[in-house]
């Protein structure tokens, strides 16, 4: 392999991301999902390889390969997901929440497949909240001085800007950066270039970024080892 590859700043640290969509089933053939392709997280885990971390790709149901050279755990569900990552995160320096994790999943799995009902009506369907992972991570961290960083698609609305909303996000979550992406008006799924703002836990804007999924992906990487410089990991 070509060694020009850029800085190796990430060397020695273990990395764990998580990427893509958890499924929730319903019935033995049906879930309640999302579109997340896991292209972010895909970005990100190449750049922290390339930057010379070992890096956990935590990879639930995703549209693109992984890289090569990435320890891959497979999920399904948002259950499964937590799981993999509190292992994961045991024995990592930063843990980097990309994946699009279902708020809420079907209470109950029905065994066998959901029948159509011969009278026209339609069942209810009674959904129960997940564990927000990102929010559990950020305050009983699994190892001292790990960093945790989380993503979010904001629009802004009648009660506040895109940077309100993830203000306010930044201080629900308690994690030390949260990658803030203003989504609709053409921004965000499917767009060539992604606009990032990242914040610290307190809601303070630290840095400003647009570009590829891959530049914005380095510029997380590069607030990481910002945050770092300033103690905390
Ligand atoms: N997240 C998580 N566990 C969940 C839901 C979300 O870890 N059950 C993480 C995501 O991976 C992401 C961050 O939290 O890093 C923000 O996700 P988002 O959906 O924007 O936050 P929510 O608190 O679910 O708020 P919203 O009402 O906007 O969906
Ligand atoms: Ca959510």
């Amino acid at each position: 392999a070509l060694a020009l590859v850029g800085p190796r700043d990430l060397a020695g640290r273990h990395v764990v991301v998580s990427a893509g969509g958890t499924r929730e089933p319903l019935d033995p053939v049906r879930f309640l999902g999302n579109r997340s392709s896991g292209r972010q997280g895909v970005a990100l885990a190449r750049t922290a390889l390339a930057r010379g971390a070992q890096v956990t790709l935590v990879a639930a149901n995703m549209s693109v390969p992984a890289p090569p050279g990435v320890d891959v755990v497979q999920v399904e569900t948002a259950a499964e997901l937590r799981d993999a990552v509190r292992t994961a995160a045991k024995v990592a320096d930063v843990v980097v929440m990309a994946a699009a994790v279902a708020d809420y999943r079907p209470a109950t799995i029905v065994a066998s497949k959901i029948k159509k009902r011969a009278d026209g009506s339609a069942p209810p369907l009674e959904l129960v909240q997940t564990t927000d992972i990102l929010a559990e991570l950020a305050r009983d961290r699994p190892r001292p001085g790990q960093l945790v960083v989380g993503f979010a698609a904001e629009t802004g609305d009648d009660e506040g800007s895109v940077l309100d909303h993830g203000r306010a996000k930044a201080a629900r979550k308690g994690a030390d950066l949260l990658v803030v992406n203003p989504v609709g008006d053409g921004k965000g799924f499917g767009a060539e270039t992604n606009e990032v703002v990242v914040l610290d836990g307190t809601g303070e804007l630290v840095a400003r970024f647009a570009g590829s999924k891959d530049d914005v992906a380095h510029a997380v990487w590069d607030a990481v080892l910002a945050a770092s410089e300033h103690g905390v990991i």
